[in-house]
């Protein structure tokens, strides 16, 4: 039978690869999304991936669309936590809702979609959870430290549950991409990202497919001993 999927921001960016990558892998993937219901009904189009609309940082959203999700495909094996924003900005020019947005959402999300789905994951005897975090959050970033304050949270939150989750079958894992070709690194002014780019050993942006392969295995069968890690898939921007 056919494992059944969530990946939060999964119709975009490297979300929507790695809905690609799962689906790929024989999953039944429904993609939330919080923005624009054009853009998901085209991705829908394109893909066969269902989308389903809700902000991860709403904890009873999480809640009710899970169990809507649950309710309509069957329950819920693997998450992807990927939803991210990002409000880059200097401490001095971070406002409280620059910082509060961010935690809520990126961090918050993880927190209110294992609530969602964790318990059932446990009383099955199988479940996956991998969370993205970022280089930023290992590394920290100058303008970012709502963003690396975030994904840095994602690596100690993925440790813990990892350990709740251990004996039960249930793994939890974290990514943590380098600089990818997405619309949120394009944001960054270009001669700021030129200079970080300088600094990737490997010479380029990373493809968001290349994020997405290291999903696909850390949700695959084959992946059962690997838990509370971290893949560092950047270019060698960061190597510790
Ligand atoms: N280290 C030290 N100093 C730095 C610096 C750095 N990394 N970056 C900038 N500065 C300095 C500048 O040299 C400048 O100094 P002077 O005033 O003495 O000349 C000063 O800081 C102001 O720099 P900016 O002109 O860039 O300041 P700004 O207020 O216009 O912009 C910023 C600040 C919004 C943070 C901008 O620098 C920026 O966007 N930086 C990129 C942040 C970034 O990498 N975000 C990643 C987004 S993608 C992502 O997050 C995905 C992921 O997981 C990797």
């Amino acid at each position: 039978m056919a494992r059944i999927a969530v990946v939060t921001g999964g119709s975009r960016g490297i979300g929507e690869a790695i809905s690609l990558a799962l689906q790929k892998a024989g999953a039944t993937v429904v993609a939330n999304y919080a923005g624009n219901d054009e853009k998901a009904r085209a991705f829908t189009e394109r893909t066969g991936i269902a989308a389903r609309k809700w902000d991860v940082g709403d904890h009873q959203a999480c809640i009710d669309n899970c169990a809507a999700i649950a309710a309509e495909f069957g329950p819920i094996d693997i998450v992807v936590n990927n939803a991210g924003i990002t409000r880059d900005g200097t401490l001095a020019r971070m406002s409280y809702d620059d910082w509060h947005d961010v935690m809520r959402v990126n961090l918050g999300g993880c927190f209110n979609m294992a609530k969602a789905c964790f318990p059932g994951m446990v009383e099955r005897g199988w479940g996956r959870i991998v969370n993205i975090g970022s280089i930023n959050g290992q590394a920290g970033q100058y303008g970012q430290v709502n963003y690396a304050a975030a994904k840095s949270g994602i690596h100690g939150f993925t440790k813990a549950l990892a350990q709740e989750g251990a004996k039960k079958g249930v793994t939890v894992n974290a990514i943590a991409p380098g600089y990818i070709d997405t619309d949120m690194v394009a944001a960054v002014p270009a001669p700021v990202l030129e200079k970080i780019v300088a600094k990737i050993p490997v010479g380029r942006l990373g493809q968001a497919e290349e994020i997405a392969r290291g999903v696909a295995f850390l949700c695959s069968e084959n992946a059962g001993f690997v838990t509370g890690s971290t893949m560092s898939i950047n270019g060698g921007q960061h190597m510790y």
